[in-house]
């Protein structure tokens, strides 16, 4: 989705914006641009190659003040014209992510009062609006006020005018953006990574809030346009966290980054000797006395993930649960139960849909909001009472790994917890789940080990153009993971079922061009699984089974077995999942598809 970067400094600012751009390619885009201010002009490149074109175009261009944008389109196709900053006369520049819902209203009115448009896009409505406030004789930031009380829809906005060199306004509703700190010099973002070469103090906007920035500072105003006091916050993560490092894609390095990325996350309870409510937050001893009843909502990935843990929180933790796409969940109308946990879960917390759904929840008099997400400061964690936080580092890949995982690892430990309070663990259980927890890390690593096994079953999916991911109970959402990541990496199509569904209408899919991959974990269910597999081998589809140690699967004739090397109980979807991503990604090797970039895909589902 789109992207922000605005600086103010006392050097050329183009090499920071471009920078910024650079690192917010991941989210998906399909045109950039910038604006700087050069002796009281502005000086507009765009294009709608890759931010390294835009680069070249903009080799002559500099300033001490400027804003830069990477747009994936939603009004008005991909073009030049389209193409952020948007400008009014040579005066007003804008950059802006989000929706503006009422911009042919204002397109409309603002025709009637002489001004012309160039784009197709709703952004454009913003620069002139701006405009016809500040040559009114406003101030940029009254300017900029004004318009917003106008406009209805989300939005983050970066703004600057010809005449006014040192002065950067931006604001956010809806969208995220975020404040750079640096020193004497002050940057704008609509996400950390984009500034972390720059500066690693942070400062997150909240809803509606408005900041005027210049050399000397910055101020922030709040909805009401009251002044107000943000915290600064010092990232944890440095430059080299998105750099790509020894890896060929971002999807590799972060499949590779899953054992840190569980340690990190699980590293407050590992470290302890039991589980506590309190990881949730200082209010969650006391909500889940209170809860009967969980509902998961979700989307993609993290939706797989709710569906995993369904199993978990039924099993361990004796509680009812639900799991729920959010963008369907959004618009349906449900009883609410004002006793039940509303789990959110995302890697973003900022995908516009889980958004809407939390928000609907609460509308419908769901009191207990819980969000387990890997962004801190984002509107899915600010808009929950009780949290938890995925420490999987920044996810780039547009195809979700790391995140998914820690995502399970997070929502064991609500099963943990719940299951203790409510008398369904005892002291060695509780030890026995901490020690499994504590292994899990290890575990992953040595899975990994798998990759060049993997990588040359992978060849023999490259020519396939269908494939059958089967799974049963806790592996089912695992199987749904596995076809999700190959269609999205390697445009195969892919669909996933439960096993024991295959002959009540997939079965007729089946012959001898139709990979069928298996997830084959030594549970209660294996048996059944077996004779599954029979029907699809007796029908003459190939068979991928990853199998866990001791479970007595041979590789023979179209029977290709991938040995795990170890059953890990209750945590075996985590271990499960890794295989299947590392076989998207040879796949998607093979077919010398955009690993990192998929067609038509966003990092983050800002909008609806
Ligand atoms: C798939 C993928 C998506 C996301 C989905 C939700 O690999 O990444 O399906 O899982 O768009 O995004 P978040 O988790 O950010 O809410």
């Amino acid at each position: 989705m789109c992207g922000i970067v605005g600086a103010v400094a006392q050097r050329n600012v183009v090499p920071i914006l471009l920078q910024g751009l650079q690192r917010l390619e991941y989210r998906g885009y399909d045109s950039a641009g910038l604006v700087v201010v050069d002796q009281k002009k502005l000086q507009r490149v765009r294009s709608t190659g890759r931010v390294a074109e835009l680069s070249q175009r903009s080799a002559n261009t500099s300033g001490h003040l400027g804003i830069a944008h990477t747009r994936w389109a939603t009004h008005g196709v991909p073009s030049e014209r389209n193409a952020h900053p948007h400008l009014s006369g040579d005066l007003i520049a804008v950059v802006h992510n989000g929706i503006i819902e009422n911009y042919e209203e204002l397109r409309t009115r603002l025709t009637a009062q002489g001004y012309s448009f160039t784009s197709d896009t709703d952004t454009e409505v913003i620069a002139h609006l701006i405009h016809s406030h500040y040559t009114k004789g406003s101030t940029l930031l009254a300017a900029t006020q004004a318009t917003l009380a106008e406009l209805v829809g989300a939005y983050a906005i970066g703004v600057l005018a010809a005449d006014n060199p040192g002065q950067l306004i931006c604001a956010r509703k809806g969208s995220p953006l975020l404040l750079g700190v640096g020193d004497g010099e002050y940057f704008i973002a609509s996400d950390m990574s984009a500034l972390l070469a720059v500066t690693k103090r942070m400062v997150y906007l909240e809803e509606g809030d408005v900041a005027e920035i210049s050399l000397s500072g910055y101020r922030v105003f709040d909805a009401h346009g009251k002044s107000v006091q943000r915290t600064v916050h010092t990232s944890e993560l440095n430059n080299e966290s998105v750099e790509l490092g020894e890896y060929q894609h971002y999807m590799q390095k972060e499949i590779h980054e899953q054992p840190q990325a569980l340690a990190n996350t699980l590293e407050a309870v590992c470290n302890s000797q039991s589980l506590i409510p309190g990881i949730f937050g200082a209010e969650a001893a006391a909500a889940f006395t209170q809860i009967d009843s969980i509902l998961i909502l979700a989307c993609g990935t993290s939706h797989h993930a709710g569906m995993v843990a369904r199993y978990w929180l039924e099993e361990i933790a004796g509680i009812p649960c639900t799991v729920e796409i959010a963008s369907e969940y959004r618009y349906r109308t449900s009883v609410a139960n004002p006793k039940t946990l509303v789990v959110t879960i995302s890697q973003s917390g900022e995908t516009a849909d889980t958004l809407a759904a939390l928000n609907h929840a609460k509308a419908t008099g769901h009191l207990y909001t819980l969000a387990i997400c890997n962004v801190p400061e984002s509107a899915i964690i600010r808009q929950s009472k009780l949290r938890l936080l995925t420490r999987a580092g920044p996810e780039i890949g547009v195809a979700s790994t790391k995140a998914f995982t820690t995502q399970l690892a997070g929502l064991f430990l609500l099963t943990l917890v719940l299951a203790k309070q409510r008398g369904k663990l005892n002291a060695e259980q509780e030890q026995k789940h901490l020690h499994d927890l504590r292994h899990l890390p290890s575990a992953v690593q040595a899975v990994l080990k798998l990759e060049p096994a993997i990588a040359k079953l992978a060849e023999n999916f490259a020519n396939k153009h269908n494939a059958l991911f089967l799974g049963r109970g806790l592996h089912y959402p695992i199987a749904l993971e596995g076809a999700l990541k190959l269609k999205e990496i390697s445009y195969i199509h892919a669909e996933a079922y439960p096993a024991g569904e295959l002959k009540h209408g997939p079965l007729a899919l089946v012959d001898k061009d139709m990979p069928v991959v298996a997830v084959a974990p030594n549970d209660v269910l294996l048996e059944k699984l077996k004779s599954n597999l029979q029907e699809v081998r007796a029908r003459g589809g190939e068979l991928y089974v990853f199998a866990d140690a001791n479970t007595r699967f041979q590789s023979s004739e179209g029977v290709h077995v991938m040995q795990m090397p170890e059953h890990a109980g209750f945590l075996s979807p985590i271990l499960h999942t890794i295989p299947l991503q590392l076989l998207a990604y040879y796949v998607a090797l093979q077919k010398g598809t955009d690993v990192d970039k998929p067609r038509n895909l966003a990092k983050s589902v800002t909008v609806e």
